[in-house]
């Protein structure tokens, strides 16, 4: 099925079919399937009932960049259960026994780009009477304003931050240092373009902090889970991600010289994509000011499923067939991706001991005196 994408979007594929995101997303899930630990001990460790009822007994969740489930459902679950748990701890341990706590009411919002697939999202959500919250889509960028001041309590995005708003200034330059016109990504052995990339990220990253930290209550928690990452000093291409989006190109540059597609369509593609090393992602938050880093972990991501040459080509189709079909048309698609699982098969022996991404789970808190 052709999706229309809108310029600058690059929604995961829709539906519940062979090739969507919701049945190829194991990579990802098994990410937030990881990040359970943190968050839930952020929520134990951080969050205090008693005061926040003085106001309110509702609790409000965020989830940005959702796509069409299911794990954005697994994330939301594990952060309800956290915060009734804490509840009744709290409870439990209240120096004043007569203390009277209100049922909490979960309001969850759901949030990704316009394109997405939020039909698909909604007729999957868990049937009302098993499903412990309100559930509404909010569309829109989270690289601006998408809540009112001070309104939600916790927010989870997983997967995420990775898609920058944009293509970095110079890489599609012939005419610049920058231009990337023999790579589809931005592989890190070329100082410009890796510049140019960096560049792109510090700005979308300090959109997204400054709007979280007008949206979040004071001390409502920010949980950034899968940001990235890189080792440092390791450039993308050496690692197992970057092999991947080396071997998509390669399949488009095989395509171009064979005259099925066009080179200069080929040495324009520039995927918008960043991986940041803990410490770049560190600096960022400290630079931005608003948040305190309130726990924060990195180990070597999920790598098992780059050794399923099946299962792996239908995750990479599933992210990345949109952006592809929007810039060279649909008719290239299938056997693109027909090439790339070959390919994928051929370099299989790579996978085995090649770096692996590092996951980056962070746990920011907004500060009260947010600037
Ligand atoms: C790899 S999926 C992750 C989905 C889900 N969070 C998970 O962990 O499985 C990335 C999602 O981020 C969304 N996304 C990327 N840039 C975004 C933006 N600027 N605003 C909102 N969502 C965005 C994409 O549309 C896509 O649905």
């Amino acid at each position: 099925m052709e999706t229309k994408i809108l310029p600058g979007s690059y929604p995961m594929n829709g539906g519940d079919g062979e090739v969507s995101y919701a049945r190829n997303s194991q990579c990802q899930k098994r990410a937030v399937d990881d990040a359970k630990k943190i968050i839930n001990e952020a929520i134990a460790d951080l969050i205090d009932i008693k005061n926040l009822q003085k106001s309110s007994n509702r609790f409000l969740i965020a989830d940005l960049g959702c796509a069409a489930g299911p794990n954005t459902f697994f994330a939301v679950q594990n952060i309800i259960e956290a915060v009734d748990n804490k509840c009744k701890t709290m409870q439990k341990n209240d120096p004043e026994p007569d203390h009277q706590y209100q049922t909490i009411e979960y309001q969850v919002f759901f949030n990704d780009r316009i394109d997405n697939d939020f039909n698909t999202l909604f007729r999957s959500l868990p049937c009302s009477s098993s499903r412990p919250y309100f559930a509404v889509g909010v569309p829109g960028s989270f690289y601006g304003r998408l809540f009112p001041k001070q309104s939600i309590h916790f927010m989870h995005s997983s997967n995420t931050l990775n898609w920058l708003s944009r293509v970095p200034d110079h890489v599609g330059d012939i005419n610049s240092p920058a231009w990337n016109g023999n790579s589809i990504f931005c592989r890190g052995d070329n100082k410009e373009v890796a510049e140019a990339y960096l560049n792109q990220y510090k700005k979308d990253m300090e959109v997204f902090l400054n709007a979280r930290a007008e949206e979040l209550v004071a001390e409502g928690l920010l949980a950034l889970v899968a940001v990235g990452g890189r080792p440092s000093g390791v450039p993308l291409c050496q690692i197992n991600m970057g092999k991947t989006y080396e071997f998509l190109g390669s399949c488009l540059f095989d395509m171009a010289a064979e005259g099925i597609i066009s080179k200069e369509k080929v040495e324009s593609l520039n995927l918008p994509q960043y991986y940041p090393t803990a410490s770049e992602m560190e600096e960022l938050i400290n630079k931005n000011g608003r948040f305190s880093i309130e726990k924060m972990e990195t180990f070597p991501g999920p790598g098992e499923h780059f050794h399923n040459v099946q299962t792996w080509s239908m995750i990479v189709r599933a992210g990345f067939e949109a952006i592809v079909q929007n810039h060279f048309g649909n008719e290239m698609v299938d056997e693109f991706f027909h090439r790339y699982t070959k390919k994928h098969a051929e370099n299989l022996s790579i996978f085995y001991g090649i770096t692996k991404l590092v996951q980056i789970n962070i746990i920011l808190k907004r500060k009260v005196c947010s600037k």
